[in-house]
Formats: C-alpha cells, structure tokens, sequence
C-alpha cells in the first residue's frame, strides 16, 4: 500500500515554535525519510473561515505566511504538495456526503469541538459550519487516501472521527476510503510548547509566541524575558525546573552536541538541571544557553525565509501548481466515491439503464 501523508495548519497568522516543534519539523524529517510516496500539506482556508467568516483579510495575507513558514522549515516543493484548502471543491462536496453518516450528538461529544466552542463563546449560537469542520477535516485527510496524518496531539479527536466516518462508508458503500493513522511527536515537551510566559498555550491573542519569523534580536528578548522560577530570586537560591519555560524549551530545543559548542561545564540537560535544583545557578546563564541552542535551529530558517521574500513569484508559482496537483488526486478520490455511492450517473461504464 501507498504511505500517504496529509496534513495542515489552519492560516491565521504566522506559525510559531510551538507549531515547528509539535509537527512542523517533524514533516520535514517524514518528507526526507524517503518512505513516503506522497506528501500533501494543506493550508486550511476553509477551515480558518468557520471560526474567522467576518474577517476573510486575515485568512487571505495569513496564507502568504504560512507558506513562507512552510518553505523556511524546509518543505521541499520538489518532494511536498503545499495547497490551499478552498481551491479544492471535491473536498466541499465529499464533506457534504460524510454528513449523512455522523450524527450531531458524536460532534458534541468531540473534546476538541467542545473547548474550542467555550473559547470562542459562541455557547448555544454555534454556527453550523464550524460545528461540522471535524467531518469536512475527514474529507481533507480521505481525499488524498491519506494514511499518515503528523499533527499536534489536540487532533486526535479529529483523526478519530474521520476513521470512524472511512469506517462507515466503507460498510455502507464498500471498500472504498483508507483509514489514516495520527502521529503525534514522541517528545511530551514538544507535544505541548508552552507560551513564552509560562501560560500552558502559546497563542497570538495572550502574546507569548514566539514566531518562526522573528529576527534574532526579536528572539533574544523574548527568551531573556521568559518567565522562570518566581521564587528563584538569588542565584544560590534552589530552583524549580518543572513549569520553568527556559528548561521546558531546552527539553524541546536541545541537542547532544549543544553542550560541548556552548556549555561545556555541563555534560548534559540534567546535569544542567540537578545544578539548578540544588541553587547557584543563575536564570541569565540559562538563558543565554537556550538562546545559542534556539539561534542555531531558527537561523538556516530565517535564511530559507529571507531567499522566499525574495522570490515571491516563486511562492506563488509553487502553491498555484501544487493546487492543480491536489485537485487531480482529489477527483480520483471524488469519483471513486461517487461511483461507490452510485450517483455516478453518468459513467459510460455504469449506465443507469441497463
Ligand atoms: N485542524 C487543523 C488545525 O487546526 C488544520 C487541519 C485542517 C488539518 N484539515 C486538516 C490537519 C487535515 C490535519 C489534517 O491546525
């Protein structure tokens, strides 16, 4: 069978670390694993629009970045299908057969859903769209037969719903859809990044991101800021490490070699660790050390970055082109189902009238 992966990121606004450490590098490992035969990353307009409808701005420049974020990490276009969610109309209409076979109470029971209805405050006047986006993010995953999906662990519910949707039409209309198999990241830190202040989410709206985009200046500030211990205020003082964002972040961040180049007193994290723990060790010294190991990672990034700015016809060309390529394989996909549906009404091999 053919290893097929899809996944992708909602555009509104620009990626972050959190994004790049929870799955954004990941896919690039994945795409040049070499043991994928497709890869399809999709910037999911569509989907940013159920909870964005009233600001279509925001979705239409945050689709720039997302692609610039995209190719920075180092999606190659050579290797990776980056396409844009609304230009695929196969992807509507397989959304509107998969609700025939969810009911509205399995949507409710969606944990993900359900957080995001809180947040929102939408309370009982959810609209229809986004109460449905979990069923239309099946058609996403099912059109491309995909059969990896790399995201952040908040998606699980998602990649369960659209295994429980393939499993349905499959006994409904016969064997039809392939059922995808979520991959979270291996590493608990990364799973979850927290914001810069220590708040367990980084998000635009709390300003505690920090952005792949970000200049190194930019970097720097925010990590020498980063919120530590409050209760570690001299630096013989013991320390805490756990909920301490400078440690949380070398847990996400840190490479066996990074000792030797930039700390070479310290073998390794949790030497680093017990030292902090025992007290004189000072938030600065730490800090400095998170910076070097962050620079060395965001910086072949930023220079990617810098090349794209540049090129943006290039950028365009790209997502034009992957776009015709992730229609071409959605039709397949949309005409097996109709035929397995059978309102393939015309198909020369499969008249109505026999
Ligand atoms: N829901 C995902 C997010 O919020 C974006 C997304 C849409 C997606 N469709 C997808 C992810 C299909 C993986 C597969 O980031």
């Amino acid at each position: 069978m053919k290893q097929i992966i899809l996944t992708g990121d909602r555009p509104t606004g620009r990626l972050h670390i959190g994004h790049y450490v929870g799955s954004l590098r990941q896919r690039v490992i994945l795409q040049n694993s070499g043991e994928y035969d497709e890869i399809y990353i999709m910037i999911a307009d569509a989907q940013a629009l159920t909870d964005n409808f009233d600001n279509p701005e925001k979705i239409r420049s945050s689709i720039v970045q997302v692609a610039l974020d995209y190719l920075s990490c180092g999606i190659d276009p050579n290797k990776s299908v980056i396409f844009i969610q609304s230009m695929i109309p196969e992807l509507t209409e397989l959304t509107f057969y998969y609700m025939n076979l969810v009911t509205v109470s399995r949507v409710q029971r969606n944990p993900t859903v359900k957080s995001e209805i809180q947040q929102r405050g939408f309370n009982t006047s959810i609209p229809v769209g986004f109460f449905t986006y979990p069923i239309s993010q099946a058609s996403d995953i099912t059109a491309f037969k995909a059969t990896v999906v790399p995201v952040g662990d908040d998606q699980a519910p998602m990649i369960e719903q659209c295994q429980e949707i393939v499993h349905k039409f499959n006994q409904t209309y016969g064997e039809t859809l392939i059922e995808p198999k979520i991959m979270v990241s291996t590493n608990a830190t990364c799973r979850r990044l927290p914001g810069t202040d220590g708040h367990a989410k980084m998000s635009k709206s709390l300003n505690n991101c920090i952005y792949l985009s970000d200049d190194e200046k930019t970097v720097r500030e925010k990590i020498m800021s980063m919120y530590t211990d409050p209760n570690h205020i001299r630096v013989c003082d013991p320390g805490c490490v756990e909920g301490n964002c400078v440690f949380t972040y070398l847990d996400a961040f840190v490479h066996d070699g990074d000792f030797e180049k930039y700390l070479p007193e310290y073998k390794n994290l949790d030497e680093l660790k017990d030292h902090y723990r025992k007290g004189g060790l000072g938030d600065v010294k730490v800090k400095k050390f998170l910076n070097s190991v962050m620079q060395e990672e965001l910086a072949p990034i930023r220079e990617r970055r810098a090349y794209w700015e540049n090129h943006m016809d290039e950028v365009m060309d790209i997502l034009q082109k992957g776009c015709e390529k992730a229609r071409q394989r959605a039709m397949e996909t949309m005409a097996e189902v109709r035929h397995a549906m059978k309102i393939d009404y015309f198909n020369p091999n499969d008249p109505i009238i026999k």
